[in-house]
């Protein structure tokens, strides 16, 4: 089966779901679950559920991404995955990082690209007044947030939302959505999945 490592800043909550979602006959398997941050709470959560896991901070680095990188790629070789799961990551990651797996880099993202890369995205579509937010995982290119979309689940904005609110909305929607598109991506399909 394919070796799925995941990428996590904080509490890990779409890596949970990807982890436990990989039993029985599906055809991948959790490898690695890896963070730039050591007190992130999803760390331990891996470890419950008995995933290897990998620290790699950030902070010392400074502004020196690559040298960042070139640690995170030793925790991440060391686990030999073919498949990479950004799954809450919230590091910027350079071209060259990102072509070493490219094809085999999935990211999921809170709105419904190409709309709203970046952060802030509940805040900016109830400001543009959308009538829909959602959910998207897709290819991780070098460009932020770009690269083709593998799979998206819409949520209305409802009337009173906050940020807080649709963001809530939107991740009941993520944690359907992510597991869905690995499964499928790892059995070699790469059309784009549409949740209702
Ligand atoms: C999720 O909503 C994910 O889409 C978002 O961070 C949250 C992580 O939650 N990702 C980004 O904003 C990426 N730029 P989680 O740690 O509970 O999975």
């Amino acid at each position: 089966s394919k070796r799925v490592a995941i990428l996590i800043s904080g509490g890990g909550s779409n890596m949970v779901r990807l982890v436990e979602s990989m039993t029985g006959d599906h055809p991948a398997r959790p490898v690695l679950v890896a963070s730039n941050d050591p007190g992130a709470g999803g760390l331990a959560k891996a470890a419950a559920m008995g995933v290897p896991t990998a620290a790699v901070d950030h902070r010392p680095f400074g502004k020196d991404r690559a040298a960042f990188e070139h640690e995170l790629s030793r925790a991440l070789d060391a686990a030999r995955p073919d498949i990479i799961c950004l799954a809450g990551f919230m590091r910027v990651l350079t071209a060259p990082f990102v072509e070493r797996w490219q094809g085999r880099m999935l990211n999921i993202h809170p709105s419904l690209l190409p709309k709203y890369t970046g952060l802030h995205t509940h805040a900016r579509a109830i400001e543009a007044g959308d009538s829909h937010a959602g959910c998207t995982v897709h290819l991780v290119t070098p460009v932020l947030d770009d690269g083709p979309i593998l799979g998206q689940a819409r949520v209305p904005v409802l009337p009173g939302d906050t940020p807080d609110t649709l963001a809530a909305r939107v991740l009941v929607q993520e944690h359907r959505l992510y597991p869905a598109v690995l499964r499928r991506f790892a059995a070699g399909d790469e059309d784009i999945l549409h949740l209702q």
